[in-house]
């Protein structure tokens, strides 16, 4: 039976909230568990320098990843984990591909059009305005990511799928000139449903501040939930379970059984207080294992560091002899 490689990154960008767990980070470790496939998890910490965050909460965003998917269950003997910038040959890869990127390709990508955009709004005269050459080739960088492990699938989310496409259009320019090198990947966009609501009901997001963090600790976990949205319904009114923020995030922690016997309990009436505090167990219980891991995890950073090193090992162990071909192909090296 052939393996398919899954490969995918994230960006360190600070301690993930619920709708980023539910939505990426438990679909991706559910189809890591999947059969005859090998799974390649890193962190693109380079991503994140186009934005040139301050070095140590860098540093600290990128424990603050890693932590968090290893408390999540991320079994790093199974799973190839490891840092970005620990893996030079990913760097080498991006210029080259740069050389086959017609800059087009670049000026159509959504991240750079955005800012440009931006721009134009603000009434700018250069367009250009604080974009930088790594955000500018961004996609460039995320197509190295993938080339260089030849991975198959890539699991992203919506916004991810024109860098997918542009890493496709890489890879197959560069095979036209040199033979089938590159692996063409392919994007997986997981189906999440309907997106988690946030606290006041619009999809959740850290720049709406309407989010529930992973790991808050209980007493302020049960604060959040008190402050989601509700309507004016009196206690012991019949209340409908479509379209309640409170009923749609306990579906997404709790077993089918307490899920009927929630509903019945919205359609006999219950009071929004006692709806809130069922929500709060249920997301208690489900985060309370994740959240204790993870305090253990960022007390001990080394014990981080040498995981991924170890990742790092494995990973580059494919990643060089596919440099040399790469290199022996472009006629570069000795
Ligand atoms: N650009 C992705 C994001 O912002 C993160 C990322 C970087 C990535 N390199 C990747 C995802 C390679 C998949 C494959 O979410």
């Amino acid at each position: 039976m052939a393996i398919t490689t899954v490969l995918t990154g994230v960006k360190p960008t600070g301690q993930p909230h619920i709708g980023n767990y539910l939505g990426a980070i438990r679909p991706a470790l559910e189809l890591s568990s999947e059969p005859n496939t090998e799974t390649w998890l890193f962190i693109a910490d380079y991503h994140t320098l186009t934005t040139t965050p301050d070095p140590k909460r860098l540093r600290e965003m990128t424990y603050e990843v890693a932590a968090t998917w290893l408390a999540c269950g991320l079994d790093p003997n199974k799973t190839v984990f490891y840092r970005q910038s620990d893996i030079p040959e990913i760097l080498e890869l991006s210029w080259i591909l740069s050389c086959f990127t017609p800059k087009g390709l670049m000026n159509r990508a959504h991240a750079y059009k955005a800012k440009v955009q931006e721009n134009q709004e603000a009434g700018k005269e250069d367009l250009d305005f604080g974009v930088n050459m790594g955000l500018y080739s961004y996609p460039v960088l995320m197509a190295a990511d993938i080339l260089v492990f030849s991975a198959h699938k890539v699991p992203v989310g919506e916004d991810q799928v024109q860098h997918l496409e542009i890493a496709r259009d890489i890879a197959q320019k560069f095979n036209r000139q040199y033979g089938e090198i590159m692996k063409v990947p392919q994007a997986v966009v997981p189906k999440v449903g309907k997106n988690v609501p946030g606290l006041d009901g619009r999809k959740m997001s850290k720049s709406y501040d309407n989010s529930i963090l992973m790991f808050e600790e209980p007493a302020r976990l049960k604060k959040l939930v008190g402050r989601i949205k509700t309507d004016s319904l009196p206690p012991e009114a019949p209340k409908s379970t479509d379209g309640s923020i409170i009923f749609d995030i306990y579906q997404a922690f709790a077993i089918p059984d307490q899920i009927a016997t929630l509903k019945s309990k919205f359609e006999a009436g219950i009071s929004w207080g006692a709806a809130k505090e069922e929500l709060f167990q249920v997301m208690d219980e489900a985060l309370r294992g994740p959240r204790e891991k993870y305090k253990q995890l960022m007390a001990d950073k080394s014990y981080i560091d040498g995981l991924l090193k170890q990742g790092a090992e494995r990973a580059r162990a494919n990643a060089v002899p596919f440099m040399h071909k790469v290199r022996q192909a472009i006629g570069v090296g000795s």
